[in-house]
């Protein structure tokens, strides 16, 4: 039997990277107190700030929205309903669990944006019409998500914006940018990004949680989500790169950790630079909605909804 290394009671949980056994109670005492020491690493927020958490309904975001509110934070959430059904309700579905979340912490506020509503279309609609959804709802879909975030955020004068990215996440957008040596996505991928130029501050606390501690917190805090992956993401690129660092780390427990963290490191020591990276690039605010572009005119939002009677509502939000 496995023993809790802080009581000895029968552990729970064993963490081969970190060589660390815990019991239901240590385990959430430990990753409550790792989470805030990430926190405080990237300096990424401080107790008299307001956070803005997008929950999409699954166990990342609950558990960051949860995680954060018993650290104290002033931690509002944001859903966004992209109106993705694909046989099993999808959106329907993680509302609920959004909603289910929300209904036992009444005393903070639930910001939620019906893409349908607000916009006249949802994200199966755009991927119909539009050239650059066809075939990708996907990346409309990252598009019109960045968008609202920022929007929410910003107007709801939110210190940062959080989502629940862990270290599966963040490993295999990694793993794709160095495959690709997407120099510009590289130098962008940070537990921290800075506000400014019409951004909002992008905060990823649970970025060095493997997705399987993050599950087990959700399950010990009894936190429903939805099991379900979009849909549209079957098949995407970033889970068989996941599938394959999760053979790495079965072979050798640690490497998404060591992969993720010393490039981190690697980069803060000025190891690994990017010339001609973000600073760079030319950016100005969208002519429609104000957000930052590189495209001159509309920004690439605002052009998804060009020559629609409802693109006057985008107008004026
Ligand atoms: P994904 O891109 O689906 O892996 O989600 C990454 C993060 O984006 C999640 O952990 C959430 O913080 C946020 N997110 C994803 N979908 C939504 C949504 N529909 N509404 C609000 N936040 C979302
Ligand atoms: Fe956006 Fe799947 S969540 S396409
Ligand atoms: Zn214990
Ligand atoms: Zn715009």
């Amino acid at each position: 039997m496995m023993r809790c290394r802080k009581c000895g009671q029968r552990a729970v949980i064993n963490m081969r990277h970190h060589r660390l056994a815990l019991c239901e109670e240590h385990y959430l005492e430990w990753f409550i107190a790792q989470t805030q020491r990430a926190i405080e690493k990237y300096r990424m927020f401080r107790r008299e700030h307001r956070i803005l958490v997008a929950v999409s309904g699954g166990k990342d975001s609950l558990s960051l929205w949860d995680v954060l509110l018993q650290l104290g934070y002033e931690a509002d959430g944001l859903y966004i309903g992209l109106g993705i059904d694909g046989g099993i309700g999808y959106s329907d579905v993680s509302l609920e669990k959004v909603r289910a979340f929300h209904e036992r912490h009444p005393e903070r506020t639930l910001h939620i944006v019906d893409m349908k509503e607000t916009y006249g279309e949802s994200i199966p609609d755009l991927a119909r019409r539009t050239r650059r959804g066809r075939g990708k709802p996907c990346a409309v879909c990252g598009l019109v998500k960045r968008h609202i975030m920022n929007r929410v955020a910003l107007e709801g004068g939110y210190f940062a914006l959080a989502t629940g990215h862990n270290l599966d996440d963040e490993a295999a957008v990694l793993f794709q940018n160095v495959l690709h040596w997407q120099t510009g996505y590289l130098a962008r991928q940070a537990p921290v990004l800075e506000e400014g130029g019409g951004l909002a501050r992008k905060v990823k606390p649970f970025c060095r949680f493997y997705e399987r501690e993050v599950a087990a917190y959700a399950l010990m805090r009894g936190i429903d989500y939805i099991y379900d992956e979009c849909p549209y993401a079957v098949g995407a690129k970033t889970i068989y790169y996941k599938e394959l660092l999760n053979q790495l780390e079965l072979k050798s427990p640690g490497s998404k950790h060591q992969f993720y963290l010393q490039f981190l490191e690697a980069r803060r020591r000025g190891l690994i630079t990017f010339a001609g990276g973000q600073e760079n690039v030319d950016l100005h605010p969208c002519e429609r909605c104000g957000q930052p572009t590189t495209a001159p005119g509309l920004c690439a939002f605002c052009r998804l909804w060009e020559g629609q009677a409802d693109g006057a509502a985008v107008q004026l939000l």
